[in-house]
């Protein structure tokens, strides 16, 4: 009995000792190097140069336009746990076109957790948030603006935003949430559709202006400079040869016309005949040539 009791009171006592140890590491950082070194020892991978862009890049507002399997969502990742784990009460969200995709991030993200300090997390990694001993957190959300109202954020990060529906109404219920915080924005995505608010952010610069742009084309994304092989590459874009707008979205990372316009602009500019010229009054004759029936 008497024995039972000290038990009790070892074991309150450490739990004691265990929330004051993690009371004195709350509001400090977990990690103390730059974001390129974090992205090594995570990875295990050098980052490519277009991902050193993005990774250093102190932008609030930042798109990048890359092509498949560049390493966007790695990138991202990284980011987000950077943010989190260098200071300390960062609130960070993740937003894709679907909750599984968002999840998937927190998924990635929690496979890094083994190489990180014992005492980062706190509590348990869950499905769609992780919550560390600095107070920091990265949360997934759905693709829907009423969940997404109300939030604080220091740090709002959307992958493939490029294919989020109502995409508009998102931005607009999730955006002012970094408005107290003077918090950042970046976006990722393989082009999509041009009546997009992911195309404006990477085209309009009168309304997106202040928006660091980063574009990657499969080009830059070859190995050695990338994780890309040539080898498949060829062959694929072989397959896509009819429909080559389809190329240019996911390997050139360029907004393609033809996806969906009646006629491509190669048909068009196939149709061009160079030796017309304008008729500038059509009651006049043009000089050289009689009109047929006057
Ligand atoms: N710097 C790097 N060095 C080596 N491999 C890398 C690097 N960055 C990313 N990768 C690898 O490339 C693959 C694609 O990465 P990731 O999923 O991040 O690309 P993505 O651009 O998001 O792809 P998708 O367009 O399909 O969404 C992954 O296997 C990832 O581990
Ligand atoms: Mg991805």
């Amino acid at each position: 009995m008497a024995g039972s009791a000290f038990v009790k009171i070892d074991r309150l006592y450490e739990m004691e000792i265990r929330a004051k140890a993690r009371d004195a590491e709350k509001d400090k950082p977990i990690i103390h190097c730059g974001i390129l070194d974090f992205f090594k020892q995570m990875t295990g991978f050098e980052p490519t140069a277009y991902q050193v862009a993005l990774l250093l890049d102190p932008s609030q507002f930042v798109v990048a336009r890359w092509s498949r399997q560049s390493g966007k969502s790695l990138c991202l990742t990284l980011i987000c746990l950077y943010v989190a784990l260098s200071g300390s009460n960062r609130r960070i969200a993740i937003l894709a076109p679907s909750l599984r995709q968002s999840r998937a991030m927190i998924r990635r993200a929690s496979s890094f957790l083994p190489k990180l300090p014992g005492n980062a997390l706190e509590g348990r990694a869950l499905k769609t948030k992780l919550e560390f001993s600095n107070g920091s957190t990265i949360e997934a959300f759905p693709n829907s603006p009423e969940t997404v109202r109300g939030l604080t954020l220091d740090l709002l990060i959307v992958d493939e935003a490029s294919y989020i529906e109502d995409d508009r109404a998102l931005y607009d219920a999730i955006v002012f949430a970094l408005g107290t915080t003077n918090g950042r924005f970046i976006a990722t995505s393989t082009p999509g559709s041009r009546d997009s608010l992911f195309y404006e952010m990477c085209m309009d610069d009168d309304l997106y202006g202040d928006f660091s742009r980063h574009h990657v084309s499969f080009l830059d994304a070859l190995e050695p400079s990338g994780p890309l092989k040539k080898g498949i590459l060829e062959k694929l874009e072989r397959q896509m040869r009819e429909d080559p707008w389809r190329w240019q979205r996911e390997m050139l990372a360029e907004f393609s016309e033809d996806e969906e316009a009646y006629f491509s602009y190669s048909l068009i500019d196939s149709a061009v005949d160079d030796h017309l010229g304008y008729v500038k009054d059509l009651n006049k004759p043009e000089e050289g040539g009689e009109r047929e029936n006057e």
